[in-house]
């Protein structure tokens, strides 16, 4: 863990940046004078979150980008590091969920959607990055969750995508040992965003409920975000949100079945929300 970040003229790449968590975090570390690269598919988002953040004291640059296409992801961490000069942080972010029992799925194309944006997304943008952040002795962030690390019901895809990003983070931190390039995974649990508007059904598409309430064992956006920026500035090798799930990583190790157990409460007690 290299000496504690201060974000004020960081550059910082943040994939997802158009909405959510992304877009939460960009404000934050904009408020700290950092330098942003915005990047999601759509661009009129983004270009609100960038007059966010330029109002809120920091620099945005926006790349309209699908982390599915590696040449995309090469041409945004490009224009980025032409822009400022340097990377000194990735955070990948972008996400899709999902909400469908396994044995519901007619559409198996939901395996390969999720896996490619949440997985392959951040495979490729870590790719084009690295080579900055090794100059830089910089931070590489990967926005996981609860379900990369327990199976969770309704979330087959989404948790199997999670676990393969928390095995492909934790490989490569060891891989850069010595570097000075470190890397945090972050593991929320149920944040108050749009994810389940856009999280896929059965049928491949989007199932298009109200955003998540901020109810009992949903996190504000506001918490989850500063949690995050406080682990990247500390250059923490991991966050897991909320202390039951802390807990609960212990107990699976003595008593899995009980955690399954939470598994399938949390998700009917949230009433179909994520992640
Ligand atoms: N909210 C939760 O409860 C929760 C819990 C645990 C973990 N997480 C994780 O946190 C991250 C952010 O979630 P969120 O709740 O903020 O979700 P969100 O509100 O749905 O935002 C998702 C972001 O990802 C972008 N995105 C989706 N597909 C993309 C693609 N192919 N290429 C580039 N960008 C893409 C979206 O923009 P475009 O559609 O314009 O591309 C949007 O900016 C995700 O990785 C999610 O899995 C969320």
């Amino acid at each position: 863990m290299g000496p504690a970040m201060d974000f004020a003229g960081k550059r910082v790449i943040i994939t997802g940046a158009s909405t959510g968590i992304g877009e939460e975090l960009a404000v934050s570390l904009a408020r700290k004078g950092a330098r942003l690269t915005l990047a999601a598919r759509s661009r009129e988002p983004l270009k609100e979150v960038a007059a966010r953040c330029v109002g809120a004291g920091g620099e945005a640059l926006i790349v309209p980008t699908d982390v599915t296409d590696p040449n995309a992801c090469g041409a945004l961490v490009a224009e980025s590091a032409e822009r400022y000069g340097a990377v000194d942080a990735l955070v990948c972010n972008a996400g899709l969920s999902m909400w469908a029992r396994f044995e519901d799925v007619q559409d198996l194309g939901v395996f390969e959607r999720i896996m490619q944006v949440n997985y392959l997304g951040a495979v490729y943008c870590t790719h084009y990055a690295l080579p900055h952040l090794r100059k830089s002795r910089g931070l590489l962030v990967a926005v996981s969750s609860l379900t990369g690390i327990t199976g969770v019901p309704t979330r087959t895809a989404y948790a199997a995508s999670k676990h393969a990003v928390q095995g492909f983070f934790d490989s490569l931190r060891i891989e850069l040992q010595g570097t000075g390039v470190d890397v945090l995974v972050i593991s929320p649990g149920f944040v108050a965003t749009g994810i389940r508007d856009r999280a896929l059904g059965a049928d491949g598409r989007p199932i298009g409920k109200s955003p998540r309430r901020e109810d009992r064992g949903t996190m504000s956006l506001d918490e989850c975000v500063r949690e995050m920026v406080r682990a990247m500035e500390a250059r923490q090798r991991e966050l897991v949100m909320t202390r039951p799930a802390r807990i609960g990583r212990f107990l699976k190790l003595v008593t899995p079945g009980l955690v399954d157990r939470f598994a399938a409460r949390a998700v009917q007690g949230n009433s179909g929300s994520e992640d």
